[in-house]
């Protein structure tokens, strides 16, 4: 199969494109990636020596970019990460967030059904269904309570996919995950911004009182169940994945702070997220029905590999957080 991969240079779709050329699972796969602050192509570098990877730099939410990325690509299927990720940025700027995943989404879409491509699988989130009250778990008929514009914008992307299967007939599934952690993870996002601060001996700030609950999936057991919805799921529906791990947010600093050695006096709790979703609570039970996808890694071992990669990683980390993220930084940190 050749793959259209959007959003490439990102952490899951980085990940993910890792993840098939590892194992033998397309033909060809192309990138097409802006490089916002997010996309990086050092988490390319082992597909960039593979003859079967290609990458083109351009925008979603540009016609022109997606027509020769499709062009360029003839895929038999789209797998579309790009988005604007960060809930937080869009706080800050929800311009940007609009842009990309709702006029990105739809510039896709049209392209897809243009050129008849047999395969969309659309990626996107368990934050589409707010937060969700115990003691209940999220299925794929639950509401769409989205809280911030990033969930809001991912609901209105979702929408607009399945609008095309029902409309057009594109073969279109749609996939809800809850929380990734792993290598490559933007330091912006709760684990790898705590670990790269425990790391070097700075504050880690909590947000309200650390009681929000998230489930956590490691990165590459979300590859291997995009997989799976991409050969396995059908058109026109919705598959949650999610890790089987809930943990309060403290919980999740307590063990970096265990498992980086760090002092727990680097703590701070700071003054919440406006609009913070208390709990995210998910079943992926159809996806497992369905396709026989299970998570694997253990949220102990996850952790302990992932805090890993951080420790042999800092070059990398130095490099992400060069200008652009010191101004996010004390934006989103400085007053609080
Ligand atoms: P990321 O921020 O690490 O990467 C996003 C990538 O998209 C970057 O490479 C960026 O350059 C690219 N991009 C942004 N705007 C673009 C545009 N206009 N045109 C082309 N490329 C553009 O994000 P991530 O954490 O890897 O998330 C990937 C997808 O998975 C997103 O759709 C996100 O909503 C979804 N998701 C993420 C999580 C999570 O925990 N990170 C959980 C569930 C779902
Ligand atoms: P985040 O990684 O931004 O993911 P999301 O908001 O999409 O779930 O945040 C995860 C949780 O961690 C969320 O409840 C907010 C909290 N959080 C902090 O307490 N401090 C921080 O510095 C960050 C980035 C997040």
């Amino acid at each position: 199969m050749r793959l259209l991969v959007t959003g490439g240079a990102g952490f899951i779709g980085s990940a993910f494109v890792r993840h098939v050329l590892g194992a033998g699972q397309a033909d060809s796969v192309l990138v097409l990636d802006k490089l916002t602050y997010a996309g990086n192509m050092d988490n390319l570098a082992e597909a960039a020596a593979d003859p079967r990877f290609q990458f083109l730099r351009g925008d979603i939410a540009e016609p022109a970019d997606v027509e020769a990325a499709v062009n360029q690509a003839q895929p038999g299927a789209v797998v579309h990460f790009a988005a604007e990720s960060h809930v937080d940025r869009s706080i800050l700027s929800p311009e940007p967030v609009i842009r990309t995943n709702l006029n990105g989404t739809f510039t896709l879409l049209e392209a897809a059904k243009r050129h008849g491509i047999a395969r969309f699988v659309h990626v996107s989130t368990d934050e589409v269904y707010g937060s969700i009250p115990e003691p209940h778990d999220a299925d794929e008929t639950y509401p769409l309570i989205a809280s911030s514009p990033y969930s809001a914008s991912k609901a209105g992307s979702d929408l607009l996919a399945l609008s095309y299967f029902r409309t057009f007939g594109l073969n279109v599934s749609v996939t809800r995950a809850s929380n990734n952690y792993g290598p490559f993870q933007f330091p912006e996002k709760l684990i790898p911004l705590m670990i790269a601060n425990a790391l070097e001996g700075k504050p880690l700030p909590v947000y309200g009182n650390g009681m929000q609950v998230r489930d956590w999936l490691f990165v590459e057991d979300h590859c291997r169940a995009i997989l799976a919805v991409l050969r396995q799921g059908r058109a026109g529906e919705i598959y949650n994945i999610g890790g089987n791990r809930s943990l309060p947010n403290i919980e999740v600093v307590r063990r970096i702070i265990a498992a980086t050695g760090c002092s727990p006096d680097l703590i701070r709790w700071v003054t919440d997220r406006p609009g913070h979703d208390v709990r995210y609570a998910l079943t992926s039970a159809k996806l497992e029905r369905e396709t026989g996808w299970q998570p694997q890694v253990a949220f102990e071992d996850g952790l302990e590999r992932t805090v890993a990669w951080y420790r042999t990683h800092r070059d990398w980390v130095d490099r992400v957080r060069s200008g652009e993220y010191r101004r996010f930084y004390d934006q989103n940190y400085g007053n609080r």
